[in-house]
């Protein structure tokens, strides 16, 4: 549902009765704002693509980063990810607090796709906040939740700046005071039974390494040696096949993917079609983008082309990914 940006938002006290207004709003498929110990997150439903798309789109985020699913407990997270007995020895230690867990999706993970920005792996986390978790909790739903600031903010830590950044684009802010520790949660990923540092934060790498008795890696430098946060470098998903974009006419072989109801040429000879969104909204365009891109790909088809998607609000993002997906490759198959 988009907000209606003549209304302003409204900043109420995290109570009971307002924590079960903003589980109402979470699953009509809107955005709250809502405090955690780190940073206040712009929260959705996880499993809903089109409210992680309104995400992007209140934040004005010109591309999209992969973003963490916020749980109420390991047993939550292990119905997302699959966890490796180091990861699940971290969470039961650190949980709730600041740490935030990269692991692989299991094949049945409700996340949006959107929400991985099509990686095979979720982020999760089980914030140290009573709101946070009661929200969790009274939604029913993971909550997949960036900080609430508009893109190349700082993070907000305060109902006042999360008001200063959004308050014409969300419904409602649940205020519950200042947050405690004002850094956003540590990343880690732990691979081959080695925990790497996607992104330092609030909790220590010293306390980690202590309950690991081993050494944390800090991913930096070498992106083939170790993985990375794709918000501080690019690894999303990207298709095998080579992408063109601002097709007007498929050549045979290609599948295309479409966008609204403008005609393609060549579409009866393509190897498949798929419509990102047949009314042309780009809210629902962006939602089907990274499943869509997987369901064409294939080694069957010459190429992937991509009609004529519009630039302005979430169109950026699209065609950001789109083009990223387009450029040369390394030699991970990734754009860099
Ligand atoms: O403290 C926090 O983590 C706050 C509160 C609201 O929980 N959230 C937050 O989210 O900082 P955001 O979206 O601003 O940062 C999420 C980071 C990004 O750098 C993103 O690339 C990384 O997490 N990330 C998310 N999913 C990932 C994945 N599957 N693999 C690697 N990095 C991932
Ligand atoms: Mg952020």
């Amino acid at each position: 549902m988009p907000h209606r940006s003549q209304e302003l938002a409204r900043i109420e006290a995290a109570t009971d009765a307002a924590i079960r207004l903003a589980a109402d709003h979470i699953r009509r498929g809107d955005l709250v704002a809502f405090p955690t110990e780190t940073v206040y997150g712009l929260g959705a439903d996880a499993t809903r693509g089109e409210a992680v798309a309104a995400i992007y789109e209140a934040k004005g985020r010109p591309s999209f980063n992969p973003l963490i699913a916020h749980v109420a407990g390991v047993d939550m997270a292990a119905t997302l990810v699959d966890f490796d007995p180091l990861s699940r020895h971290l969470a039961e230690t650190f949980w709730p607090g600041p740490l935030t867990l990269v692991l692989p999706a299991r094949p049945d993970c409700p996340v949006s796709s959107l929400a991985t920005a099509g990686l095979d792996t979720l982020a999760v986390r089980m914030p140290a906040h009573r709101v946070a978790l009661d929200l969790i909790v009274a939604a029913g739903v993971p909550i997949v939740a960036p900080s609430a600031n508009v893109s190349g903010h700082v993070s907000p830590t305060s109902a006042a700046h999360v008001y200063g950044d959004l308050s014409r684009r969300i419904p409602l802010i649940l205020d519950g005071g200042r947050t405690e520790v004002g850094l956003e949660s540590t990343i880690l990923q732990v691979q081959g039974g080695i925990p790497y540092l996607l992104r330092p934060g609030g909790l220590a790498r010293e306390e980690i390494e202590a309950a690991a008795g081993l050494t944390v890696v800090r991913s930096e430098g070498d992106p083939s040696a170790a993985p990375v946060a794709p918000g501080m470098l690019a690894s999303h998903y990207a298709p095998r096949a080579r992408v063109r974009l601002d097709v007007h006419r498929v050549e045979p072989g290609e599948a295309l993917l479409a966008f609204g109801g403008a005609p393609v040429r060549g579409v009866g000879e393509a190897a498949r079609v798929l419509n990102l969104s047949p009314s042309g909204n780009l809210r629902e365009a962006a939602a089907n983008l990274f499943d869509m891109l997987r369901r064409v790909d294939g080694d069957d088809i010459s190429g992937i082309a991509v009609a004529p998607i519009p630039a302005n609000g979430l169109g950026e993002a699209i065609r950001d990914r789109l083009t990223r997906a387009a450029a040369p490759r390394d030699r991970n198959g990734f754009g860099s």
